[in-house]
Formats: C-alpha cells, structure tokens, sequence
C-alpha cells in the first residue's frame, strides 16, 4: 500500500472538511509508515487512539452540517461513518500485543479515497449551495 497524498481532486470546497481530511491523510501515512517498519504495538496504538480521536472529531464536524443545513443525504452519510468507526475501533482492537499485518489497515486508506470524493464532495456542494466554502 503506498501513501495516499492529497491531490487537488479532494478537495470538497469547504475549508474546514479539507484541512480535517489533510491531516487524516498525515495520520494514516504514519501509522503506515509505522506498520511498516515494524514499531511496537505501544507506538501503533498511540498513533491508531489518535487517528480514532481526529476521525470521531471529523465525522461531528460534518454531520453538525448535517443538521445545519438539512442534508438530504444524511442518513446514508451517517450510516457510512458510523461502518467505518466500527471497523476503526476493531483494528483497534487487533492491535492488542502484537502489531497486525500492515495489509490489515488498507481498509481505512481505501475507504477514507472513495468516500472523500463520493460522499464528502456531494456533501461539499451542498453546502457550497448554502454559501459555507
Ligand atoms: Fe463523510
Ligand atoms: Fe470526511
């Protein structure tokens, strides 16, 4: 899995939602780069607590758009947040005293792509409607 470096392509319109998948992508290449090389589970954890922390964090800040603007999405939306969080919480879960495969992860990369520029731009242009950049 190589890193996943922001391109153009995902930006939603909305500053606050880009700088919050900007420093999502920042988490997830460490924690990669960590998998990788093969850091401690002590490490791994500490760097996974804090990617669960910014994605929680993150999933309220779109979905407080939600309930502000009355996004015909929401449901889904909400529903695909709350999918990942589970499988965010049992990677958690894995990493207990041994680290997991690297290959384990590849879901959130994956997962964090697709749902950036299907989800969150369809989202962006909602708001962008309502005059929020
Ligand atoms: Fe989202
Ligand atoms: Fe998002």
């Amino acid at each position: 899995m190589a890193h996943l470096t922001w391109k153009d392509e995902y930006g939603v319109g909305v500053a606050s939602i880009d700088e919050d998948h900007k420093q999502l992508l920042a988490i997830v290449n460490n924690l990669h780069d960590r998998l990788s090389e093969g850091a401690t589970a002590e490490t791994l954890a500490q760097i996974c607590d804090k990617l669960i922390e910014h994605t929680l964090l993150h999933f309220g800040r779109e979905e407080d758009y939600f309930e502000k603007t009355n996004y015909p999405r929401a449901a889904a939306h909400r529903l695909m947040h709350e999918q990942l969080k589970q499988r965010l919480l049992q990677f958690r879960g894995e990493i207990g005293e041994r680290p997991p495969p690297l290959g384990k992860f590849v879901f959130f990369t994956d997962w964090l792509a697709h749902h950036i520029v299907g989800e969150d731009k369809n989202l962006g242009s909602h708001l962008n409607a309502q005059g929020i950049h």
